[in-house]
């Protein structure tokens, strides 16, 4: 009695054709004695019946003691369902089978949840569903996301090799590197008191196989980082992880539009544009706030540092004065915006360093706000010019420090425009994907309290050519040869074309990120070498995988992408890990554990 047909299968040329189906027990209802069965498998769903007229008493009783999700094997003939009773929502809405055996193969207990109803799961809190991971893998848009996610993951390989790229596993133990991200580490049991990490990502690997002459690789590749959790981000994740040597930014760009639009055109059967529209890091922070701007709408910040040079309102004119800059935006239409939204608004502006957040209320024909007073006719106009300001327009200002001021911008137009939607007065297209690239993002940034240099993107990251001498006088100019592909407001991706020639490499160690040789040395000395041996110019790029497949199923966190994710502290709550370690095992390894006590 083996499966002759999927339950997405049966159409009206099968009827009176007998069949056997085989899935679980996806719903039941009993009427008039008759009971009908929706058995489902993973391509679909099928009506069942079991009539008590023409059946065995033992058979139909036992169809009528079968719970939600057992696991059944029926046997039947297919016939048209009866006029009226025909189920358009799926393919096999208007047949059934008329169920002439059974089998059950499990019989399922009583469910934690229900598993049958979007809109019941969809209350289901994510503990029970990360819990019972298996029966929320049952349900279908769960069971779609892993195929998507399988089929993307396919067409990646396909290009890849199309392009003459070579698929390289490198190792899961590793060594501390120097990326940024706090490591996993593995404690090494041939070598007392020696620990491996896991990667954070193959960045070092990558890079010897282009020492390696291997010119083009990729891989689909484990990444781990023991960072703070949040929707976008898991401890282990996968990266489409991309290296090429004698190439340029512009070669690198057009081969990660060309995969993204064969990956879009595949999961979602869209034609995605390309090229991708650039922007600097420093328009991108002028303009939205942030270095991975969501361009689906508007909101710019505008720039008002000039027209408020010498102000008589203290906050701006000082502002200027310290060197700093005054910038707005204009919320269209959020003037309505309630008491407690303003304090939302305003604790983001502090949270981002502000002692406030100054804002006019277009209410009335009239600007409301006490600072409007200080204000001169120039200012005024400029105002209403610069920002188009109407009757019930909200805007909000920054004032101080120019990387602090956008920033807060860029996070109060974020607000702003979930506001604006949760209002009916903005709305993104459903499959819309706004696309750029993010480039000549500085080298370094400041760590004010460490005072000292630290690498924007990582150590390996090459400046641009003609900003190379400035490395040592102006570090703060230096721009890197850095690139991130942004798309609805995620970063989905970052690279960079590497530095290969050896003494560079040991400047920017050295001098600018005053690692003491020695550390640099027992660090990445192995690659400090490789270089002194033939290293090809090269220059790569890495896309969050489990990000991408978000995208493209709609879904907000990657949780809903991965088969079996961590919460955000780190647990798998289906298998209980992290878990104790035995005695044992940790004597094997030199360990001793010395743990905090608890209060
Ligand atoms: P980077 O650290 O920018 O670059 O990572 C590249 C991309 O990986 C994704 N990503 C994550 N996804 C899920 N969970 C996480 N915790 C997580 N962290 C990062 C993001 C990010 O854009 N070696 C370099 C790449 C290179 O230079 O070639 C690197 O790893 O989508
Ligand atoms: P004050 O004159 O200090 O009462 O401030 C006037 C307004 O400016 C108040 O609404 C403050 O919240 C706001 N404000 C203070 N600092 C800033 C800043 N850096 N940027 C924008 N607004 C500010």
């Amino acid at each position: 009695m083996k499966r002759t047909h999927h339950c997405s299968e049966l159409r009206p040329t099968h009827l009176g054709q007998t069949v056997t189906l085989c899935g679980w027990v996806h719903s039941r209802r009993d009427l008039g004695g008759v009971i009908f069965i929706d058995v489902r498998d993973r391509e679909g769903r099928t009506q069942t019946v079991f009539d008590p007229s023409d059946l065995p008493a033992a058979l139909f009783e036992q169809a009528a003691g079968l719970r939600s999700e057992s696991v059944v094997r029926v046997t039947g003939r297919v016939r048209e369902r009866p006029a009226g009773t025909a189920n358009p929502k799926i393919p096999t809405g208007t047949i059934e089978v008329l169920v002439r055996e059974l089998e059950v193969l499990n019989l399922a207990e009583p469910l934690p949840f229900q598993v049958d109803d979007p809109e019941a799961a969809a209350r289901v809190n994510e503990e029970m569903r990360l819990k019972y991971r298996y029966l929320d893998l049952r349900r279908p848009e769960m069971a779609r996301n892993l195929r998507l996610r399988h089929k993307v993951a396919t067409a990646t390989r396909v290009f890849f090799d199309e392009n003459g790229f070579v698929d390289v596993e490198t190792p899961m133990l590793f060594k501390s590197t120097p990326e940024g991200a706090r490591e996993f580490l593995v404690p090494c049991r041939t070598n007392p008191g020696q620990f491996y990490a896991l990667p954070q990502s193959p960045q070092q690997f990558k890079q010897i196989l282009m020492v390696a002459g291997v010119e083009r690789y990729f891989q689909l590749a484990k990444c781990f980082r023991d960072e703070d959790l949040r929707a976008d981000r898991q401890p282990e994740f996968t990266q489409i992880d991309v290296e090429m040597s004698f190439i340029e930014r512009e070669d690198l760009y057009r081969t990660i539009e060309g995969l993204l639009q064969r990956l879009w055109k595949v999961g979602l059967n869209l034609d995605i544009p390309i090229p991708f529209p650039r922007l600097t890091f420093a328009h991108a922070l002028n303009r939205f706030g942030i270095d991975k701007p969501d361009t689906r709408f508007g909101l710019e910040l505008v720039d008002l540092t000039e027209e408020f040079r010498g102000s008589a309102f203290k906050v701006f004119g000082s502002a200027v004065a310290a060197g700093g800059v005054v910038k707005a935006l204009n919320a269209k239409g959020l003037a309505c915006a309630t008491q407690g939204q303003m304090d939302t608004l305003t604790q983001l502006a502090k949270d981002g360093g502000a002692k406030g957040l100054a804002f006019i209320k277009v209410e009335d024909g009239e600007w409301k706000a006490p600072m409007v007073k200080f204000f001169s006719d120039a200012e005024k106009a400029a105002l209403q010019s610069k920002l188009d300001i109407a009757e019930g327009d909200l805007i909000l200002f920054a004032a101080g420090e120019w990387l602090m001021a956008c920033e807060i911008l860029g996070r109060i137009r974020l607000y702003a425009a979930e506001l604006l939607r949760s209002e009916g007065k903005l709305t993104l297209p459903a499959n819309r994907f706004d696309f750029l690239w993010v480039v000549d993002f500085p080298l370094l940034s400041f760590d004010k309290e460490q005072n000292r240099w630290y690498s924007s993107h990582h150590p390996f990251t090459a400046p641009v050519p003609e900003d190379i001498p400035m490395l040592k006088t102006d570090p703060k100019k230096v721009r890197g040869q850095h690139y991130d592909v942004v798309v609805n407001g995620v970063e989905l991706g970052g690279g960079s074309i590497r530095i290969h020639q050896p003494d560079v490499q040991k400047t920017v160690f050295e001098e600018v990120l005053q690692i003491p040789p020695e550390t640099a040395r027992a660090r990445f000395g192995y690659l400090l070498e490789a270089f002194r041996y033939g290293a090809p110019p090269h220059g790569g790029i890495a896309l969050g995988f489990d990000r991408l497949i978000a995208l493209l199923c709609g879904t907000p966190s990657i949780r809903d992408v991965i088969a079996f994710p961590k919460t955000a502290k780190g647990t798998c709550l289906m298998t209980e890990s992290p878990g104790q370690a035995e005695p044992k095992q940790l004597r094997d390894l030199y360990l001793e554990l010395k743990l905090p006590k608890k209060d």
